[in-house]
Parts: C-alpha cells; sequence; structure tokens
C-alpha cells in the first residue's frame, strides 16, 4: 500500500479545466472524458490513466498505475470551461468537427451543450483566417486581460472549483519573436497598458491564468508563456507552466525513430515529412506566418536528438523538410508520409518509409488530460514555474534560458516518472541493475 506524501496536497475538490479555444481538440477532449465516466468510452493514449510506473529493484515485482501512485483528480471531478471567437456550445463544435461520431455524441448531449463558450480576446493580425464573431472588446490589452479574469473567478463560485488549470487549445498564431516588450515583467504590463502590438492574444490569456494563481499550458506553437516576462510571472505567483505545441502525429513518430537511429549509430541524409489535413487546424495553417510557427517547432527536434555537432561523419549536413498540406477532404484525418534517407556500415545507403493514417484530435485529446492533471498535481506539490518533466508532451518544449530542451521521447519519459518518484520520495531509477549481480 502506498502511503500517502504528506507535502502534496491532496486532490480533493472539483478542478475546472479552462480552454481557450473549444474546437476540435477541446470537444474531442471533453467528449472523450464525458463518455469514460459513463463507461463508454476507454481513456487510451493517456499516461496518466493507463500508465504503470516501476517501484524499487525489478525483484520487487512493484509496478502500480501512475493513477494509484500519485493523487491526481478524479474525472468525475473536472469542470469543463471554455472561450472561443464563435458561439458554438462544445456540442455544436464536437458536431462540426466531426472526429468523434454523431451516436456517441448524441449519448453526450446534454453535458456538452451546457458548455458555451465565453467571448474570446481575439486580433485578426495572429490568425489572419479566421473572421471571429464572437469577441470581447475593451479600450486596452490589459482590460480584455481583467475580463478574462472576471470569466475565471466567475467560473470558480459557480462550480464551486478547488482548483483551476489552463490548457491552450487555440489556433495556433503567426510566428512572433520575443521583443523588449516581453523581457519583464514590468515591461510587458507596461505593453498592457498601451497596447503593444508584440502581445499576441494567447499572452493575454496566459497573463490572466498566471495572474489569478492557475497553471498554464500551451498546445500550440506560439511563443505565449515562452518568455521572460511570463516566466517571472509564473515564479512570482508560485504556479507551474510548460509548453509548447502537443507532440503527436509525425512529430511524435518522429522523436520515436530518430533516438533509435542515433542509438545504433546509423547515419541520416535526408528526412523528407509531408502530410494532408482537412479540418479549421489545417485552414489556419495554410497561412505562411502560422506556418512558419509550427514549422520552426517541428523542425528543431531532429537536431537535438542526432547531435550533428558531436556526429558530423553520420548527421552533418542532413536534410530536414516538413510540409502540410491542407486538403479539406480529409477533416481531421490527417495523413502523413515519410520519407528517411539513412545509411549504414560503409556507408550504404537505406530508405525507410512512414505513413501514418492518424486522427489528430484523437491523438492530442489525451494529452489534454495528462497535462491538466499533471499540472495540478505540480502545483499541489509546490512546484512553480517551467516544468520540463512534462516535456513528453511537447514537440517544443519549454526549459529554463540556455538548456537545451530534451526531444528524445524515452528520455522525456524517463524524466517524467522519475519526477512523480522523486514527488513521492521514492527511489530514481539509473537503470544501472549492478546489484542484482553483486
Ligand atoms: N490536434 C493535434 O494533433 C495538435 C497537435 C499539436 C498542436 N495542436 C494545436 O492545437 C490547437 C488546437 O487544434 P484544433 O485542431 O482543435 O484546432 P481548431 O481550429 O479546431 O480549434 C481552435 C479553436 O480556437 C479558436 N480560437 C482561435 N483563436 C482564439 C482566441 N484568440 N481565443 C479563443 N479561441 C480562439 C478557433 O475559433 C477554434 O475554434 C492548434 O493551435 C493546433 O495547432 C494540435
Amino acid at each position: 500500500m502506498i502511503q500517502p506524501n504528506p507535502s502534496i496536497t491532496p486532490a480533493e475538490g472539483r478542478l475546472g479545466i479552462l480552454l481557450p479555444g473549444l474546437g476540435a481538440v477541446s470537444t474531442t477532449f471533453i467528449a472523450g472524458v464525458e463518455l469514460i465516466k459513463k463507461g463508454l468510452g476507454r481513456p487510451i493514449g493517456s499516461l496518466s490513466q493507463l500508465g504503470t510506473i516501476r517501484l524499487g529493484k525489478r525483484t520487487d515485482r512493484n509496478a502500480p498505475f501512475i493513477r494509484d501512485f500519485v493523487p491526481l483528480t478524479r474525472l468525475d471531478d473536472l469542470v469543463f470551461g471554455g472561450w472561443d471567437i464563435f458561439p458554438d456550445n462544445a456540442f455544436e463544435s464536437a458536431s462540426k468537427a466531426q472526429v468523434v461520431d454523431a451516436q456517441s455524441l448524441a449519448q453526450i448531449q446534454t453535458e456538452l451543450s451546457q458548455i458555451r463558450p465565453w467571448a474570446g480576446v481575439f486580433d485578426p493580425a495572429y490568425v489572419k483566417r479566421l473572421h471571429g464573431t464572437h469577441v470581447k472588446t475593451g479600450a486596452t490589452k490589459l482590460a480584455l486581460a481583467e475580463q478574462l479574469m472576471d470569466d475565471i473567478e466567475r467560473f470558480r463560485v459557480e462550480h464551486k472549483l478547488a482548483r483551476m488549470v489552463m490548457i491552450w487549445c487555440g489556433s495556433t498564431e503567426s510566428f512572433l519573436q520575443a521583443s523588449d516588450v516581453h523581457s519583464s515583467l514590468a515591461r510587458f504590463e507596461e505593453g498592457l497598458r498601451n497596447n503593444a502590438a508584440e502581445i499576441a492574444p494567447s499572452m493575454i490569456y496566459a497573463y490572466a491564468a498566471l495572474s489569478s494563481g492557475v497553471p498554464f499550458a500551451n498546445g500550440a506553437p506560439n511563443l505565449t508563456v515562452d518568455i521572460p516576462a511570463l516566466v517571472e510571472l509564473a515564479d512570482q505567483r508560485r504556479v507551474p507552466i510548460c509548453g509548447k505545441d502537443f507532440k503527436t502525429g509525425q512529430t511524435l513518430i518522429k522523436t520515436i525513430i530518430a533516438p533509435g537511429l542515433k542509438a545504433r549509430m546509423l547515419g541520416l541524409n535526408g528526412w523528407f515529412s509531408t502530410n494532408i489535413l482537412g479540418n479549421r487546424d489545417g485552414e489556419v495553417l495554410d497561412e505562411p506566418s502560422s506556418f512558419r510557427t509550427k514549422e520552426e517547432s517541428k523542425l528543431s527536434v531532429l537536431d537535438v536528438i542526432l547531435r550533428e555537432d558531436l556526429h558530423p561523419e553520420l548527421y552533418e549536413n542532413y536534410v530536414h523538410q516538413v510540409s502540410i498540406h491542407y486538403y479539406p477532404p480529409r477533416g481531421d484525418n490527417k495523413e502523413g508520409w515519410d520519407n528517411i534517407d539513412l545509411f549504414g556500415w560503409l556507408g550504404y545507403p537505406m530508405q525507410i518509409k512512414i505513413n501514418f493514417q492518424c486522427r489528430d484530435s484523437i491523438l492530442a485529446a489525451p494529452l489534454v488530460l495528462d497535462l491538466a492533471l499533471f499540472l495540478d498535481l505540480a502545483q499541489r506539490s509546490g512546484m512553480r514555474g517551467i516544468q520540463e518533466w512534462l516535456s513528453f508532451y511537447f514537440k517544443s518544449p519549454q526549459t529554463a534560458p540556455g538548456l537545451y530542451p530534451e526531444h528524445d521521447l524515452f528520455i522525456q519519459l524517463m524524466k517524467l516518472k522519475n519526477t512523480l518518484r522523486y514527488l513521492r520520495g521514492e527511489e530514481l531509477i539509473t537503470h544501472l541493475g549492478l546489484e542484482y549481480y553483486d
């Protein structure tokens, strides 16, 4: 029997999950939780619900479920709220997204219809393909942030919530580099008052969350909370944050395959990735400035895994290309093709072809659940600021300044599980294993 760790506050009461963007990912997540609660679905793809964690030596044969090992909020205690720039409720939005089938949605229509988005904070300069009608107005960006804080507080009171987390599931914003206004909290707050153009809507949501003491995760590749000003605010308010860009689909597969090639010291001449996608996300990414943000996020993973600087004879000048094509007939059912040109012993060339027929939101939904539960756990454990142990979930993990992110999925998993062991005062697992041969 696992004893409670007194330094982690128990997961008592209800947890509110705030979702800016009530589109395909958000509604697939909410619908999934509601179906699972009714026994009509299973939480496949969720480490927090299905994963186990080995404790002690292999001979101890002790591998409890993660959900039994650390105190996580029960699915029955989750309450959902969100914002969108279109007024569709979660049932209407899920129906339009066509990810979960109509028959399943009909069984949770009552629950989903009750989730009506609050008006969003929107700036068409940041998402050029969408023309939102359900948006807040305010004289300054600070006034908009205050309106978001009012929504958060109303939600807390109305649903008698013990705690909240916010997960950005809104559209990918235009490419933006950190600049002076992002460099400190004081500069950022001045920018909010002066309507600085470099403050994107997602940053206003993150500011509202952190100012309300609510942990924040960023599911899109936008900078959002990955700027010194908001890291400062998170540290000051003792709130956990993490990001960026849910690791699903092609990049997930890339960070599974690439560590294997590297582990066997196989060389790479090129990796060509392309995919077709027909949902609203695909439409937004069809616009060059939003795609640029996504491209940066997708391209970075191989460099860190392969380490060309250490292994020039294997990885020097390899070509890495990524493209996304908006192809409406495919809806959320993305199809990705990868061609990997590799080489082995004596330089002899080989190829790997991957054809992944996936479902974008089906892969992303369990990540939203895990991130919400683990961010809440982090907060109850007294952790604050950047949560690098949640890199497992991201294409472009946020790290401390100057630290390169780990992209290898297996290093990320080890980091995550060792953090859970650490939180519960269990011995960390190094896989050394010499003790079995003493
Ligand atoms: N599905 C995946 O596998 C995956 C993986 C990585 C990242 N993402 C990212 O997750 C995000 C959500 O993806 P999706 O498929 O649900 O997209 P979607 O287009 O279906 O949903 C996004 C929603 O956000 C709304 N929105 C846009 N700007 C907003 C704002 N400022 N405030 C409130 N709402 C706003 C849109 O109206 C839309 O309803 C996207 O940024 C996407 O790039 C998805």
